[in-house]
């Protein structure tokens, strides 16, 4: 599949669904606490869209069955709402497509619970800041290997792990449009960026050095392999003119 350029029409749709995922994530902020179940949150984010005459894009995408991924701790993405009590000191990464009128906004989100320790915050704050290292580079000229290296170096300076097999993508009408956006690369290589473009960036983060991570049996659920806790966070971005042009934010 070839990447698909979008008008500033469209791009304008694909902000509101942006907008709507905000409102979502802002809410979702303020309701997680210990004791409330990642199970709650997925609830409360159907109703939310619901209203918003907008609708989940992950459910039943290849036969995912809930609203949110909701990844607590060492589950560094994809991990499916659950029961369990969130305690004091649990990071939980919320990540959701959402659909409004057929056009798609994608953004992941990491929340400590609680109090959390000040090497995981500094962890945070650096995932959040490796994301935007790459968002800066998503600029008309620049290539995906622009944001990668970007990604990278920036990471490499710190010793996290990149989890590399996950990366971003283009997004419009569909979820994961052509190109591929790597969280690691070279400089001036790959697909060029053009305006029109939209891209997400997402960088998935382990506080250990490898960013090795396995499957669990559910198929969906990726955890660090050595244990430590991951963290991602994730805008969907447009190229325009102006430059990089936040459409989760
Ligand atoms: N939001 C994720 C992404 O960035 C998609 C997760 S897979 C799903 O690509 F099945 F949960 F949708
Ligand atoms: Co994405």
């Amino acid at each position: 599949m070839s990447v698909k350029l979008k008008t500033k029409e469209e791009i304008g749709y694909m902000r509101e669904a942006g907008r709507i995922l905000k409102a979502c994530h802002t809410e979702i902020e303020k309701k997680l606490a210990p004791g409330v179940t990642t199970k709650e949150i997925d609830e409360f984010v159907e109703t939310f869209l619901a209203k918003k005459g907008a609708t989940p894009e992950q459910k039943g995408y290849r036969g995912y069955p809930y609203a949110t991924c909701a990844s607590v701790n060492d589950i560094v993405c994809h991990g499916f709402p659950n029961e369990k009590l969130l305690q004091s000191g649990d990071v939980v990464t919320i990540d959701m497509v959402v659909n409004k009128d057929g056009w798609l906004a994608d953004s992941a989100w990491t929340y400590p619970i609680g109090k959390i320790d000040s090497k995981t915050n500094r962890f945070l704050r650096r995932t959040e800041k490796a994301m935007f290292t790459g968002i800066a580079e998503a600029v008309s000229g620049n290539t995906v290997g622009d944001i990668g290296n970007a990604i990278e170096r920036t990471v490499k300076m710190w010793r996290y792990g990149i989890v590399k097999p996950l990366v971003g993508h283009g997004i419009g009408q569909l979820m994961h449009e052509q190109p591929d956006v790597f969280p690691y690369g070279q400089k001036g290589t790959g697909i060029k960026l053009v305006e029109g473009m939209v891209i997400t960036v997402e960088p998935v983060l382990t506080m250990g050095r490898t960013g090795a991570v396995y499957w669990e049996d559910d198929g969906w659920t990726v955890r660090s392999a050595d244990g430590s806790i991951g963290a991602q966070y994730e805008h969907t971005v447009a190229i325009t003119r102006d430059g990089p042009v936040l459409l989760t934010s």
